[in-house]
């Protein structure tokens, strides 16, 4: 039994496949009917194109209005900052991205995990949560100005302690805890041992340095 060779047509006008999707029609005719549709479809989609507004005019009508703005007027540091600020801005937001004082970290962003933590006038507080509009005439310390407050002797007395007891790991919270621990014990000077992780409590960290942390807390309270 022999092969039988598989009959290949030229002829341009026969089907090259009967069944298939040009069916009994030729190829000429279906090319032909396929390039009449193809610009019947091109056709209306131009019409559509020339009637309608060109597209940067849509988008703009649609664009939301700018937010508002407010001028606002903190000091930093111990040195006066005015800004134009998106109304709704964070106080982290400000000093972060305005300022360019990036040792406040931006963690959750939403006041759960305290890396964001600054003193405004004196208090502890969550920048993340904190519309900067609200605090004109503030007195904001970061990280970066910490030393300020520590008596004049180079580092804050807390600062030297995290590193004395190895309060920190990777060190992403450690601004955080640092500035948590300044703001309680100038609140509670003498605050017992037994409180220090419970007044802790809103800096978390990730590297669970926690024993180092507490010691660091405690050896810059001093005492007992
Ligand atoms: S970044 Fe503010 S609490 Fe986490
Ligand atoms: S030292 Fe790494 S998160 Fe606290």
């Amino acid at each position: 039994m022999g092969l039988r060779k598989r009959s290949v047509s030229h002829d341009p006008d026969k089907p090259d496949d009967p069944g298939g999707a040009a069916g009994g029609s030729s190829r000429r005719t279906f090319l032909v009917r396929g390039a009449a549709a193809g610009a019947g479809i091109a056709g209306a989609s131009m019409l559509r194109t020339v009637g309608a507004p060109p597209a940067a005019a849509t988008d703009a009508a649609a664009a939301p209005p700018p937010p508002p703005t407010r001028r606002l007027t903190l000091s930093v540091n111990g040195r006066t900052r005015t800004l134009d600020l998106d109304v709704r801005a964070s106080l982290l937001d400000a000093v972060r991205d305005r300022i360019g004082l990036t040792g406040t970290k931006k963690g959750c962003n939403q006041g759960a995990c305290g890396a964001c933590t600054v003193l405004v006038d004196g208090r502890r507080t969550l920048s993340c949560l904190t519309i900067a509009a609200r605090h004109e005439g503030a007195e904001v310390t970061t990280i970066e100005g910490l030393e300020r407050l520590g008596g004049g002797e180079g580092l804050h007395p807390v600062q030297r302690a995290f590193l004395e007891h190895d309060g920190f790991q990777c060190g992403f919270c450690t601004s955080g805890q640092i500035m948590s621990a300044a703001g309680l014990l100038a609140e509670r000077p003498d605050v017992p041992d037994e409180d220090i992780a419970e007044e802790m409590s809103g800096n978390l960290c990730r590297c669970a340095a926690y024993p180092n942390i507490n010691a660091a807390v405690r050896a810059a309270r001093g005492g007992k």
